[in-house]
């Protein structure tokens, strides 16, 4: 047996018990399931030497060889309760047509859609072809996962996707973007109708696929104010949710509607998430007086504490699984583990939440 077999082993007896799904299905635990947000990435080694051969990033998100290994990676070494398809929420725009690529050292570049001429070059028709591979990640990852550790496909969702979309790349404010929901153009509303259907389409084909449960990730929710909020972001969640569930009703969906404060509730009341991941700026002991019951909670440990970590880090672990006790919670952080963290730090948070403390 290789070591990556042995570890995989250990790390299923751990983590073989379905915890994940047995949340979402109603239960609390003790030892609550844990994954992390970003956990195949360049923090570890182990992705970076991939990452080295695989050509570019999008040669890697449409390896399905590569993709499933780095999927399982972090699976071998800490045991996660579930493991998160390796993809990027931007190979929607690339499967509608958009030119996408993504530059060392900047992120990701797009020929920018600024009016009605760039989206009427848009379309579904390629959109599953291009995506086959990611279906075929979503196959392999959970033919080769133990059983009781759950697959999770994701997409971003249409608020977050359009801001890359229309801002061509990445920015601290995603200011161009904003700016084009504030003019109500019929192409930036074509362009979220767009997103919903292909986005519906795309997580559908991941649970044919093998997946057990999704993601929405809605990384720039919190730049809006509440009106354009639900404009922009919970209308079309809850469009998006209610498309998926035509088909497959019964499927764990988690929001992450990231920074959107006081709007949490009305979040997960208008779109009907099974769970909802909180970000870092939320404390706990808010959400475990709110939520928890019904609905799923995720988060939230900062990752910028898993960066750090010593004893602040134990702390802030522990404050999290102090207030979540008795509810129906998922482990995870308030959003990805970055490039810098030391991979001990995360065996650190596992280890210190399996301890039940
Ligand atoms: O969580 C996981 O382990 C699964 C993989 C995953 C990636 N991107 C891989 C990735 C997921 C879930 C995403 C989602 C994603 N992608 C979001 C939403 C969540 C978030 O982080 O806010 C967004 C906004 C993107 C778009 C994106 N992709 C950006 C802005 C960047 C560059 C910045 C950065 O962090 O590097 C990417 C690139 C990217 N996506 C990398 C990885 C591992 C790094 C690329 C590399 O390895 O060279």
């Amino acid at each position: 047996m290789e070591q990556g077999d042995r570890n995989m082993t250990q790390g299923a007896i751990e983590a073989g018990n379905r915890s994940f799904l047995r949340v979402f299905a109603g239960e609390s635990l003790s030892v609550p399931p844990i994954w992390m947000m970003r956990q195949a990435g360049r923090y570890l080694p182990e992705y970076r030497k991939i990452r080295a051969d695989a050509g570019s990033f999008l040669d890697l998100c449409y390896s399905p060889e590569l993709a499933s290994e780095v999927t399982l990676q972090p699976i071998r070494r800490y045991g996660f309760d579930a493991a998160i398809v390796f993809a990027d929420i931007l190979l929607v725009p690339d499967g509608l047509g958009q030119t996408v690529g993504f530059v060392e050292g900047e992120g990701p570049v797009l020929d920018a859609i600024a009016g009605r001429d760039d989206f009427s070059r848009l379309n579904k028709t390629g959109l599953h072809s291009c995506l086959a591979p990611v279906y075929e990640t979503i196959a392999r990852t959970r033919a080769a996962l133990p059983s009781g550790v759950a697959l999770i496909g994701f997409c971003g969702a249409p608020w977050t996707v359009a801001t890359y979309m229309i801002g061509g790349r990445g920015s601290p404010d995603q200011k161009i973007a904003r700016l084009a929901a504030y003019e109500r153009s019929s192409w930036v509303i074509g362009l979220m109708d767009l997103l919903v259907d292909a986005s519906a389409e795309y997580l559908c084909a991941q649970v044919e696929a093998g997946a057990d449960a999704l993601q929405i990730f809605d990384t720039w929710a919190g730049s809006l104010p509440k009106a354009e909020f639900d404009r922009w972001c919970m209308a079309p969640t809850a469009k998006l949710v209610s498309r998926v569930r035509e088909k497959y009703p019964d499927v764990p969906i988690i929001g992450f509607p990231k920074g959107c404060g006081s709007s949490y509730q009305e979040f997960v009341a208008a779109t009907g998430v099974s769970g909802v991941s909180f970000d870092s700026s939320v404390d706990m002991e808010w959400v475990a007086a709110r939520f928890g019951g019904e609905t799923v909670v995720q988060g939230n440990l900062d990752p910028l504490a898993v960066v750090g970590g010593g004893d602040a880090l134990d702390d802030a672990v522990d404050r999290i699984m102090a207030a979540m006790a008795g509810k129906r919670f998922v482990f995870n952080l308030g959003h990805g583990l970055v490039p810098e963290t030391p991979p001990d730090n995360v065996a650190r948070v596992v280890e210190r939440v399996r301890s039940g403390r």
